[in-house]
């Protein structure tokens, strides 16, 4: 039996949330186009498109709104937990220890019905931002503030990363773009461990702590973090050249390009590199977007390899400001919306997932006691 090596193309599921056609490099979220999306939508509409399965009307979306604005706030004891940790602490470890935390505060937190478990969601959707926000407050001394219920997702989180310091409406416009961009992708591996964690009948909290770990990989969500590290270390224009030459000679993976689904573009990609321009420009800091658009040239005619979502995203949140090591966290505080679909959906119809393993190892060995096993080690090798 043929074993699919990272489950390439195995269809593991029927899903109505997302399609991802890598062929033609269309990305759609419930029947409409990222594109539609990315340009007229807000991340908390897109949160409601994702959940429901179709656009609200204003009044469900003024109350998803204000459900999530009333839900910003920490529990005192997490606040408190977060500051005895050790400062060096990896934000995306932060991230998923906070997380798992909230659900011994979590009113509902092994209940497992619909309407519980889109509580839940709700309530890490609205949490989520504040625990990476208030990280960074915490490690650099900063203070953390209390969140203004009115804010949208992206005008809180810059809002309590900056200590309570009114955010531009660009930066909260381009980080709203952002994270539709990163809020859902069919099965990729966070979402794919959220669903396996939930057809156990686990809980939410457990499901999205496995999506979060998953996440932190540099294969996967990590990559962001990787791409502006380089540009960083490549400095100038001029540099970029050798550099990516040099690193393909020695048979480097360059990190924010390839893709296990599309063949061509990431249709996310070209918001983010438009955004990365215009924020350069307003910024007239262009540097970095040059700099990946002469990366973007070289991959393309050196290795035919196409950028994906997270290698504009690096320049983009660099130029917000952002520190690198929360490149990763910000594309965990988006997919929650798309977690939480998958996790409802896979309860809605469930089924333990469980492959098998094609069975490599030897067969029909007889027990030795322990006083005759240096004769067998000694014959094995
Ligand atoms: C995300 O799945 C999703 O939907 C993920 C995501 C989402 O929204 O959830 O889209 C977000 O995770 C984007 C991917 C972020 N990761 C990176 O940018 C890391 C760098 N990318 C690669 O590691 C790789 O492209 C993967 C992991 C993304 C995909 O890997 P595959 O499908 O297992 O492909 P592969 O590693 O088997 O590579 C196939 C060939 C190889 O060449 P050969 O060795 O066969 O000659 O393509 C080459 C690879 O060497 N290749 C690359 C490359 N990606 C593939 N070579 C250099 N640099 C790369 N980035």
């Amino acid at each position: 039996m043929a074993v699919n090596r990272g489950l390439e193309d195995v269809i593991a599921a029927e899903s109505s949330i997302c399609k991802v056609d890598g062929e033609k490099g269309h990305l759609i979220y419930r029947g409409y186009d990222i594109d539609d999306l990315a340009e007229h939508s807000t991340y908390e509409e897109v949160v409601y498109l994702l959940w429901f399965g179709r656009l609200p009307v204003k009044e469900e979306l003024d109350k998803l709104h204000k459900e999530l604005g009333a839900n910003r706030k920490l529990p005192e004891d997490v606040v408190k937990a977060m500051r005895m940790w050790p400062k060096e602490s990896v934000p995306m470890e932060v991230l998923r220890t906070a997380t798992s935390m909230l659900s011994m505060y979590d009113p509902d937190a092994n209940e497992n019905d619909r309407a519980a478990n889109v509580r839940k969601a709700t309530r890490l959707t609205a949490q989520m931002p504040t625990i990476v926000a208030y990280w960074d407050c915490i490690r650099n001394g900063r203070e953390v503030v209390d969140p203004k219920p009115n804010h949208s997702t992206a005008a809180s989180f810059l809002y309590l990363l900056h200590s309570g310091k009114e955010p531009d409406e660009v930066a909260v416009k381009s980080l709203d773009m952002a994270l539709i961009l990163h809020a859902e992708h069919e099965l990729n591996a966070s979402t794919f461990a959220a669903r396996v964690a939930a057809g156990t009948l686990s809980d939410m909290h457990s499901a999205v702590t496995a999506a979060i770990g998953a996440l932190k990989g540099p294969l996967h969500g990590g990559a962001n973090q990787e791409v502006i590290k380089m540009l960083l270390e490549i400095k100038e224009l001029n540099n970029v050249e050798p550099y990516i030459k040099k690193m393909f000679a020695d048979r480097k993976k360059l990190m924010g390009f390839g893709h296990r689904v599309y063949k061509v573009q990431d249709p996310r990609a070209f918001h983010l590199r438009k955004m990365s321009e215009a924020l350069g420009k307003r910024a007239n800091e262009t540097k970095w977007y040059e700099m990946s658009a002469r990366v973007e040239q070289l991959a393309k005619e050196e290795k035919k390899l196409n950028c994906n979502v997270d290698f504009y995203s690096a320049s983009v949140y660099h130029m917000l400001g952002i520190p690198s090591d929360l490149f990763t966290p910000i594309f965990a505080i988006s997919r929650i919306a798309g977690w939480a679909a998958h996790i409802l959906e896979q309860l809605s119809d469930n089924r333990l997932i469980r492959p098998e393993a094609e069975y490599t190892g030897e067969i029909n060995l007889k027990y030795v006691p322990i006083d005759k096993r240096e004769e067998l080690v000694s014959a094995k090798n």
